[in-house]
């Protein structure tokens, strides 16, 4: 998720190798079909199973392409406010509080600390939530037990749909951002695919479709699952090619690994008593994410050799031959080059 650290060492040093956590889109309606209440929908959630994401069309749903969902899990009683800042309580001790760094754009790079600008408590910081510009995100929820439960929850009820085009799900986790208006999360990509739900509150969730390579070139995504070094966009032209979801409570977007994205929470869009905005991004691996990952290690190294390869996703025979040498040059580096890989492989 975002603004992963680096992998230690490189594959770059190894022979065959190289170098490893917007407005002219469709304006997204809320309320997309399949709200509570119609048919193939869940009711009112009361009792545990209740809780569900689910697509506007599940028969037209893909991994391969965002689009927008729909979940009741803005109701769920781990999601609301006391409940989070008791997990903040818990996860600041061990840095996954983020506070990003003021000043930041939707352009600007994506830079956050673990403690409070202003050297504010936990508790201080959600007294004080409403506030313009508070800006808190949870990062790695899965390492708290309880919020492990949840995700476990939330992964049940898209496996079905996830797993009848991409197997093997795992490494399911949470990172869970919490603002008050005018505030943004930078341009950033991930390497994980990600059911993006917005839980309280308003927010512009703005994606770019993960196969721009005019936006983030080969090169870079390639660099990113290997290292983990994050991309900006690259000019603001290209702002405009972003779909943007108009999202509330029940809304969603789900997205592919390294779609990059971008938030904003404008002031305009606080309701009365609804003025912090929380949302959670439940992400994943699965078994094509891994042969992807393999493939874009084979493909950096053929890059420094002057070679054009071909993306991963563009043919599932041709990927599957590449994942085996991608698979060798991780080993390798992995073995002898101090390369420590991350959850994509
Ligand atoms: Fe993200």
């Amino acid at each position: 998720m975002n603004s992963q650290p680096s992998a230690g060492g490189t594959l770059a040093a190894t022979p065959m190798a190289a170098g490893r956590g917007g407005d002219t889109g469709a304006q997204e309606a809320q309320g997309a079909p399949g709200t509570p209440g119609t048919p193939g929908a869940p009711g009112a959630p009361g009792a545990p199973g209740d809780f569900r994401v689910w697509p506007g069309d599940p028969a037209t749903f893909t991994t391969s392409r965002m689009q927008a969902i729909r979940h009741n899990f803005d109701r769920h009683p781990l999601m609301q406010l006391g409940e989070l800042a008791q997990l903040a309580k818990r996860l600041h001790p061990h840095k996954q509080c983020r506070f990003i760094v003021p000043g930041a754009t939707q352009t600007s790079e994506f830079d956050h600390q673990d403690t409070d600008v202003a050297g504010r408590s936990i508790d201080e910081v959600f007294e004080r939530i409403e506030e313009p510009r508070s800006w808190i995100a949870l990062y790695n929820v899965e390492t708290d037990p309880v919020y492990r439960g949840f995700l476990a929850e939330v992964a049940a009820t898209v496996r079905p749909l996830v797993e009848r085009e991409q197997p093997g799900m795992y490494q399911v986790g949470g990172f869970i951002f919490i603002s008050a208006p005018p505030s943004v999360t930078p341009f950033h990509i991930d390497r994980e695919n990600n059911f993006w739900l917005q839980v309280r509150g308003r927010k512009v969730m703005s994606v770019f479709d993960h196969t721009d390579r005019d936006l983030v070139s080969a090169a870079a995504r390639d660099n990113f699952i290997l290292y983990g070094q994050n991309t900006r966009v690259k000019s603001d032209e290209y702002l405009s090619r972003a779909r943007h979801f108009h999202v509330g409570p029940g809304d969603g977007v789900y997205f592919p690994s390294t779609s990059p994205h971008m938030t904003r929470c404008e002031p305009g869009s606080a309701r009365p008593g609804d003025g912090v905005s929380i949302s959670i991004g439940v992400v994943f691996y699965t078994e094509v994410t891994r042969r992807h990952a393999y493939v874009h290690a084979l493909n950096d190294a053929l890059r420094r050799r002057g070679f054009s390869p071909r993306e991963p996703g563009e043919s599932d025979g041709l990927d599957r031959l590449k994942a085996l040498g991608g698979r060798a040059l991780v080993w390798v580096g992995k073995t002898f080059k101090g390369y420590k890989p991350s959850a994509s492989f």
